[in-house]
């Protein structure tokens, strides 16, 4: 039988220039599509954390997907992480750098009870600039993050690094 990993990694597209040149995109999309490689990814990305969260943190736009999928899977909800403006309630604000551009994300500073353990998910680390921010943004509210998880990491960008402090686990390396 196929590992986890391989399931989803043989239906991850590359595509080169996008969506800048030099930019290797790493297009997840067939992995959502595939019932069973999108079931494989979402209970690969909770196992390694199993009973230490309470919520899963799904970062917009692509960690949702995921997020949701491991609720289903896991019976905790989700912490929907958004990009700026999109909260109507009282926000945290967290800004970062991307890979390419700048960006903000926010959460609702009342939406968990104190001392919530969050697990991050996201569907790719690159810089690790959009992790730490929402890891930022859980201790402002007084949550815990009980870690990061992603399908994708992209190494030699320094995203673990700049997560130093935080376990960390990715399903693929790249
Ligand atoms: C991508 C990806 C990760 C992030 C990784 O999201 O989905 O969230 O970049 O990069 P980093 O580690 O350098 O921060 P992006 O903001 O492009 O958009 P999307 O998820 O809304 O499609
Ligand atoms: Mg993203």
């Amino acid at each position: 039988h196929p590992s986890a990993a391989d399931r989803v990694a043989e239906r991850i597209h590359v595509i080169p220039d996008f969506p800048e040149t030099g930019i290797q995109f790493q297009d997840l999309t067939p992995v959502f599509s595939h019932g069973v490689a999108f079931r494989v990814l979402c209970e690969a990305l909770v196992d390694p954390f199993e009973e230490r969260f309470d919520i899963l943190g799904g970062l917009e736009a692509r960690g949702f997907i995921i997020a949701g999928g491991a609720s289903l899977l896991t019976g905790a909800g989700v912490l929907p992480v958004r990009k700026a403006g999109k909260l109507p309630r009282r926000v945290i604000t967290e800004t970062y750098e991307l890979e390419y551009g700048v960006a903000a994300l926010e959460v609702h500073e009342d939406q968990l009870p104190p001392g919530s353990r969050v697990l991050v998910i996201d569907d790719v680390l690159a810089t690790g600039g959009t992790a730490l921010a929402a890891c930022r943004l859980i201790e402002r509210a007084g949550w815990q993050v009980a870690g990061v998880s992603v399908a994708l990491e992209l190494q030699g960008l320094g995203g673990r690094e700049q997560l130093e402090g935080y376990e960390v686990y990715s399903l693929l390396q790249r």
